[in-house]
């Protein structure tokens, strides 16, 4: 049994002072969830948001890490940097990254063999455009944006690694992707992986992201290879996080 993962992508939000705020309340509501919890802030509160959760079941990671270890690479973070902060994750190819920083297929997964190597667990974003879907090229495209990585980095890889299934269309919209349309997608996803190495498929948690919410949970991670999410706009608020945490331990315990 997978164990389910909620993370939280804070994207660019927050103060030292609401942060506080927001980490006081996951404190004390996330000590008895089943579902693994994870924060990701901004890069400039990750110091604090790790020392405050220090001994908290609550797991830290970035939103973004530089391909190369260390040097002349102005405005950058290296993977290092963030285990060194006490960061566990990093999420990688968001497709706000994809869509307006340029980043590639390629980059991502250079980026992604730096995280592993650095002991970072990368949680691959992958998702295809309205259009795209529109025009029926959506396990394509989702297609391509892992097999970019596989190939890069081989399967085995996957073993450390989560995957997430974010539509573009579905994030910040309020429009959610119905739990069929999630479930078709992170199957393909899971077959996908399953070629390269069948235990690797089976074992990696692949999250579902876009406009997921305390209403919309129950449905999306009760589907059988939806083993979690990655949560924006509800992740910023204490009570409905707690909420979407706590359905997700109930969702995948037997
Ligand atoms: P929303 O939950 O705000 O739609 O954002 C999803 C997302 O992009 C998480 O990475």
């Amino acid at each position: 049994m997978r164990r389910a993962l909620v993370a939280g992508n804070w994207k660019m939000n927050g103060s030292s002072e609401s942060i506080r705020t927001l980490l006081s309340g996951l404190v004390s509501g996330c000590q008895a969830t089943v579902a693994e919890v994870l924060v990701c802030p901004p890069s400039v509160y990750l110091a604090q948001v790790t020392q405050t959760l220090q001994e908290s079941p609550i797991a830290v990671g970035a939103q973004n890490v530089s391909e190369h270890s260390a040097g002349a690479y102005t405005g950058e973070v290296a993977p290092g940097m963030l285990i060194d902060l006490g960061c566990q994750y990093v999420i990688l190819g968001h497709s706000e990254r994809r869509a307006l920083y340029g980043e590639t297929d390629q980059q991502v997964a250079a980026k992604f063999s730096a995280a592993l190597e650095a002991g970072l667990k990368p949680i691959l974003c992958v998702g295809e455009t309205l259009e795209q879907r529109e025009q029926g090229v959506t396990l394509q495209v989702i297609g391509t944006q892992l097999q970019a990585v596989i190939d890069h980095c081989g399967i085995a890889a996957f073993a450390d690694a989560v995957i997430a299934y974010e539509p573009v269309w579905a994030i910040g919209t309020g429009k959610t992707a119905t739990a069929e349309q999630a479930q078709e997608v992170h199957l393909a996803i899971r077959q996908q992986l399953s070629q390269a190495d069948k235990s690797i498929a089976e074992g990696c948690r692949i999250l579902y992201g876009g406009s997921v919410n305390a209403a919309n949970a129950a449905e999306l991670f009760a589907k059988p290879d939806v083993d979690g999410g990655l949560v924006g706009g509800a992740s910023l608020k204490a009570d409905e996080f707690i909420t979407i945490c706590q359905v997700a331990g109930e969702e995948k315990t037997v």
